[in-house]
């Protein structure tokens, strides 16, 4: 683990006092075997392996998913599947507090705020931003700001009141995101300075353990290049999903090595997937299976069968939970509550800091 930002005092600082653990999944998308390695997986342990004092937050950055998405019913979806799979893969909705941003009206009240203490410049520098703008210089005639929202230009302001409204201390996010919460380190500050040290300086933690998945073409994982291996199926219900994903798995673009040839594990999908699973000596006995020339469609069926044997347990809780969406609300709305004990208290004290309050007591 590295604390990206932090310097040396404040890890160390940090360390030694419990933390405050949060991280949000912007609902967009059906949860992939990439999510699971990346996030999904790495969140749970942490908040089962921890320690009793921390506390963990995670939630659904519904709020934030708008702006990429403006498809109502993807949205509504990508919701239910994601807060289906973080509880089907094992997440105690007891131990930690797992809710819905837009159950939490305090967190867009203090984004609000926050704008007032970030400057607009920080805003231009933020990368999300930064391409689009490049994106529409490239093209001729095109104003730089076409086609992005105040949402889009905004978008680090709301991250920020997440995580400074419940005073987090780590922020776990992949590296696309760390630039993000290093804003939130620098509105606290300016809101801290400007009024009163309401805000804990959050800071990113990146798992450098934690593998990047290839996806079945050899690029990236990841939805928006449709190469993914779903977790639960493709929500089809006509197709076995445990079938969806071993036929994912043999689509898996290889070479054109014949059967028994010595294959280089070191440059193969499959045996980058298998290490995200296997143990160690698992790892070693396929190696050694690769350089003495293993098939591609055995080594796919060892993979696709140490994946399935994970995954497996957690199917029946899944599509039982997206079955009965009453009770994934229930954990949500219970989750909520949870969180708004903290929010209430947060948002009194940031409007009473900037003068905002009851002109007289009425009894
Ligand atoms: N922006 C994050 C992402 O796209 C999701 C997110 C929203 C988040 N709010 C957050 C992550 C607060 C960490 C903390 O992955």
């Amino acid at each position: 683990m590295s604390h990206t930002n932090a310097n040396q005092t404040q890890t160390t600082s940090i360390d030694n006092q419990p933390k405050r653990i949060l991280t949000g999944v912007t609902t967009t998308g059906i949860p992939h075997l990439g999510n699971y390695v990346g996030a999904i997986r790495p969140a749970i342990q942490s908040a089962q392996n921890g320690n009793d004092d921390d506390q963990s937050f995670f939630f659904l950055a519904d709020y934030h998913s708008i702006i990429k998405c403006s498809d109502p019913k993807q949205i509504h979806e990508s919701t239910k599947a994601i807060a289906a799979t973080w509880l089907a893969c094992g997440l105690d909705p007891e131990k930690v507090v797992f809710y819905r941003q837009s159950d939490v009206p305090e967190i867009p009240e203090l984004a609000w705020i926050l704008n007032c203490s970030c400057s607009k410049g920080l805003m231009n520098r933020a990368h999300a931003y930064k391409a689009a703008v490049d994106a529409n210089n490239e093209k001729a005639d095109v104003d730089p700001d076409h086609g992005i929202t105040m949402g889009l230009f905004g978008y680090p302001v709301l991250m920020a009141a997440d995580i400074l409204m419940f005073n987090a201390t780590h922020v776990p996010v992949g590296r696309d995101q760390i630039q993000h919460v290093e804003m939130a380190r620098d509105i606290a500050g300016t809101f801290n300075h400007k009024y009163k040290s309401l805000f804990t300086l959050p800071s990113a933690v990146v798992d450098d353990n934690v593998a990047l998945l290839t996806g079945l073409d050899g690029r990236k994982m990841s939805k928006s290049y449709g190469n993914t291996i779903p977790l639960f199926g493709d929500g089809n219900p006509q197709v076995d999903p445990e079938k969806q994903m071993r036929k994912a798995i043999m689509q898996i673009v290889t070479n054109s090595q014949a059967p028994e040839e010595p294959k280089d594990p070191d440059d193969s999908v499959i045996f980058e997937i298998y290490q995200a699973f296997a143990t160690p000596a698992e790892i070693a006995d396929l190696r050694s299976q690769y350089e003495s020339g293993i098939a591609w469609g055995d080594a796919k069926q060892i993979l696709f069968e140490k994946i399935n044997g994970e995954i497996a347990p957690f199917r029946e809780r899944y599509f039982e939970l997206m079955a009965n969406p009453k009770e994934l609300e229930e954990i949500l709305l219970m989750g909520a509550e949870k969180a708004r004990r903290h929010s209430r208290k947060q948002l009194d004290k940031t409007r009473r800091a900037i003068g905002i309050k009851p002109l007289a007591k009425l009894k």
